[in-house]
Protein backbone atom coordinates (compact mmCIF):
# COMPACT_ATOMS: atom_id res chain seq x y z
CA UNK A 1 0.00 0.00 0.00
CA UNK A 2 1.66 3.56 -1.01
CA UNK A 3 -0.45 6.89 0.18
CA UNK A 4 -0.16 9.70 -1.97
CA UNK A 5 -1.49 13.57 -1.80
CA UNK A 6 -3.94 15.60 -3.88
CA UNK A 7 -5.81 18.75 -4.14
CA UNK A 8 -8.86 18.84 -5.81
CA UNK A 9 -8.58 23.14 -6.83
CA UNK A 10 -9.93 26.12 -6.55
CA UNK A 11 -11.93 25.97 -10.31
CA UNK A 12 -13.24 22.47 -9.86
CA UNK A 13 -14.79 23.35 -6.32
CA UNK A 14 -16.00 26.30 -7.40
CA UNK A 15 -17.78 24.88 -10.91
CA UNK A 16 -19.33 22.03 -8.26
CA UNK A 17 -17.13 19.15 -9.19
CA UNK A 18 -15.42 18.11 -6.46
CA UNK A 19 -18.06 15.17 -5.60
CA UNK A 20 -17.73 13.63 -9.58
CA UNK A 21 -14.03 13.90 -9.41
CA UNK A 22 -13.96 12.37 -5.28
CA UNK A 23 -16.48 9.98 -7.18
CA UNK A 24 -13.97 8.45 -9.40
CA UNK A 25 -11.03 9.03 -7.19
CA UNK A 26 -12.72 6.17 -5.01
CA UNK A 27 -13.98 4.20 -8.18
CA UNK A 28 -10.36 4.09 -8.88
CA UNK A 29 -9.92 1.76 -5.83
CA UNK A 30 -8.28 5.16 -3.85
CA UNK A 31 -8.90 4.44 0.55
CA UNK A 32 -9.28 8.49 2.06
CA UNK A 33 -6.90 8.75 4.32
CA UNK A 34 -7.78 12.06 5.36
CA UNK A 35 -9.80 14.73 3.51
CA UNK A 36 -10.39 18.70 4.66
CA UNK A 37 -11.45 22.10 2.84
CA UNK A 38 -9.33 24.92 2.79
CA UNK A 39 -9.00 28.16 1.54
CA UNK A 40 -5.06 28.29 1.52
CA UNK A 41 -3.36 31.60 2.46
CA UNK A 42 -0.59 33.41 0.13
CA UNK A 43 2.20 31.75 2.53
CA UNK A 44 0.45 28.23 2.32
CA UNK A 45 0.51 28.20 -0.88
CA UNK A 46 3.96 29.14 -1.50
CA UNK A 47 5.30 26.92 1.21
CA UNK A 48 3.56 24.15 -0.60
CA UNK A 49 4.97 24.96 -4.29
CA UNK A 50 7.95 26.01 -2.86
CA UNK A 51 10.01 23.53 -5.71
CA UNK A 52 8.66 25.77 -7.89
CA UNK A 53 9.54 29.05 -6.53
CA UNK A 54 12.09 29.98 -9.71
CA UNK A 55 9.46 29.39 -12.16
CA UNK A 56 7.81 32.25 -14.14
CA UNK A 57 3.85 30.91 -13.47
CA UNK A 58 5.32 30.83 -9.73
CA UNK A 59 3.15 34.13 -8.54
CA UNK A 60 0.02 33.27 -10.52
CA UNK A 61 0.02 29.78 -9.48
CA UNK A 62 0.20 31.02 -5.63
CA UNK A 63 -2.78 33.46 -6.48
CA UNK A 64 -4.85 31.09 -8.41
CA UNK A 65 -4.39 27.97 -4.85
CA UNK A 66 -5.37 30.83 -3.10
CA UNK A 67 -8.00 32.31 -4.43
CA UNK A 68 -10.58 29.90 -3.39
CA UNK A 69 -11.68 27.21 -1.40
CA UNK A 70 -9.65 23.76 -2.23
CA UNK A 71 -9.81 20.37 -0.81
CA UNK A 72 -6.71 18.46 0.17
CA UNK A 73 -6.66 14.97 0.71
CA UNK A 74 -4.61 11.81 1.60
CA UNK A 75 -5.15 8.82 -0.70
CA UNK A 76 -4.19 5.40 -0.28
CA UNK A 77 -3.92 2.34 -2.96
CA UNK A 78 -1.32 0.09 -4.01
CA UNK A 79 0.88 2.03 -6.86
CA UNK A 80 -0.96 5.33 -5.57
CA UNK A 81 1.30 7.80 -6.65
CA UNK A 82 1.41 6.64 -10.54
CA UNK A 83 -2.43 5.44 -10.30
CA UNK A 84 -3.51 9.08 -8.69
CA UNK A 85 -1.53 10.64 -12.15
CA UNK A 86 -2.74 8.43 -14.49
CA UNK A 87 -6.03 9.06 -13.20
CA UNK A 88 -5.31 12.93 -13.72
CA UNK A 89 -4.07 13.11 -16.75
CA UNK A 90 -1.50 15.32 -18.22
CA UNK A 91 -0.52 18.86 -16.38
CA UNK A 92 -1.93 20.62 -19.44
CA UNK A 93 -5.88 19.37 -19.99
CA UNK A 94 -4.91 20.14 -23.97
CA UNK A 95 -2.59 17.11 -23.66
CA UNK A 96 -4.48 15.25 -21.61
CA UNK A 97 -6.14 11.42 -22.59
CA UNK A 98 -9.32 11.21 -22.88
CA UNK A 99 -11.60 9.68 -19.94
CA UNK A 100 -9.05 11.47 -17.49
CA UNK A 101 -10.11 14.42 -14.63
CA UNK A 102 -8.15 17.11 -16.66
CA UNK A 103 -9.52 16.31 -19.94
CA UNK A 104 -13.33 16.51 -18.51
CA UNK A 105 -12.92 19.15 -15.79
CA UNK A 106 -9.95 21.20 -16.23
CA UNK A 107 -9.64 24.63 -18.52
CA UNK A 108 -6.28 25.59 -18.33
CA UNK A 109 -2.63 24.49 -17.69
CA UNK A 110 -3.01 26.74 -14.24
CA UNK A 111 -6.81 25.62 -13.95
CA UNK A 112 -6.60 21.84 -13.98
CA UNK A 113 -8.89 20.61 -11.51
CA UNK A 114 -6.34 18.28 -9.87
CA UNK A 115 -3.18 18.35 -7.70
CA UNK A 116 -1.33 14.65 -7.52
CA UNK A 117 2.28 13.85 -6.06
CA UNK A 118 4.98 12.69 -8.65
CA UNK A 119 6.85 10.83 -6.61
CA UNK A 120 7.54 9.23 -3.01
CA UNK A 121 9.40 12.42 -1.97
CA UNK A 122 7.12 14.62 -2.73
CA UNK A 123 4.41 12.86 -1.40
CA UNK A 124 6.31 12.34 1.58
CA UNK A 125 6.92 16.61 2.05
CA UNK A 126 3.18 17.31 0.84
CA UNK A 127 1.59 14.72 3.25
CA UNK A 128 3.19 16.37 6.12
CA UNK A 129 2.47 19.86 5.15
CA UNK A 130 -0.72 19.40 5.40
CA UNK A 131 -2.38 16.39 7.68
CA UNK A 132 1.36 16.32 10.14
CA UNK A 133 -0.90 13.76 12.08
CA UNK A 134 -1.09 10.94 9.63
CA UNK A 135 1.62 8.06 9.18
CA UNK A 136 3.39 7.68 6.71
P1 LIG B 1 0.46 20.86 -10.26
O1 LIG B 1 0.47 19.40 -10.55
O2 LIG B 1 -0.38 21.29 -9.11
O3 LIG B 1 1.95 21.37 -10.01
C1 LIG B 1 2.39 22.67 -10.34
C2 LIG B 1 1.34 23.47 -11.04
O4 LIG B 1 1.77 24.63 -11.70
C3 LIG B 1 0.73 22.62 -12.13
O5 LIG B 1 -0.07 21.62 -11.57
C4 LIG B 1 -0.01 23.67 -12.97
O6 LIG B 1 -1.34 23.84 -12.57
C5 LIG B 1 0.74 24.96 -12.64
N1 LIG B 1 1.26 25.62 -13.82
C6 LIG B 1 0.92 26.84 -14.24
N2 LIG B 1 1.59 27.15 -15.36
C7 LIG B 1 2.38 26.11 -15.66
C8 LIG B 1 3.31 25.83 -16.71
N3 LIG B 1 3.57 26.71 -17.68
N4 LIG B 1 3.94 24.64 -16.69
C9 LIG B 1 3.69 23.74 -15.70
N5 LIG B 1 2.82 23.94 -14.68
C10 LIG B 1 2.17 25.12 -14.67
Amino acid sequence: MEKTFSIIKPDAVKAGNAGAILSRIEKAGFRIVGLRMRHLTTREAQGFYHVHKARPFFGELVNFMSSGPCITMVLERENAILGLRDLMGATNPANAAAGTIRKDFAASIEANAIHGSDAPETAAFEISYFFPGIEL
